[in-house]
């Protein structure tokens, strides 16, 4: 059965359905996160060696901590950025191992270089920077700050 004549079969409704799901217009009950507020005043460690810091035991790792998503890049190095996504405040953002590694948000589908450099723009609102922090390690302990 071709594409065209699958969609005929389901009904217009289904088929748009299918075609053109959630084109900026998602109400807030068909989005899978929650609006938060950038975290601001951030300064915590993570100890490496917890149970909390497993996903940083490999490249590409990432774990979420008040509201911060803390990364280990493609290059072992830790980065960290807000969770809150600059373009609609909504707590989806995650690091993604896409173009060397880059924090993305599937909401509106937002992408943003580590530094936190907007690399797309999703509507016609300026793309705005996402907020990134400070990491630095001292043994097994990695601080996150502003
Ligand atoms: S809230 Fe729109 S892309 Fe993140």
């Amino acid at each position: 059965m071709e594409r065209k004549q699958f969609l005929r079969s389901l009904g217009a409704g289904a088929a748009f359905a299918l075609t053109f799901p959630c084109l900026h217009g998602c109400s807030k009950d068909e989005i899978d996160g929650n609006l938060e507020e950038v975290p601001t005043g951030v300064d915590f460690t993570v100890d490496l060696t917890s149970q909390e810091a497993q996903a940083l035991a490999t490249n590409g790792g990432f774990i979420l901590k008040n509201l911060v998503v803390v990364a280990r890049n493609l290059q072992g190095e830790y980065v960290a950025a807000s969770q809150v996504c600059s373009h609609e405040s909504y707590d989806q953002v995650r690091f993604v191992n896409q173009d060397g590694g880059i924090f993305y948000c599937d909401v509106h589908g937002s992408r943003f270089g580590q530094d936190g450099t907007p690399l797309n723009k999703v509507d016609s609102k300026p793309a705005r920077a996402l907020k990134v922090f400070n990491t630095e390690l001292d043994g097994s302990l990695l601080r996150v700050f502003e």
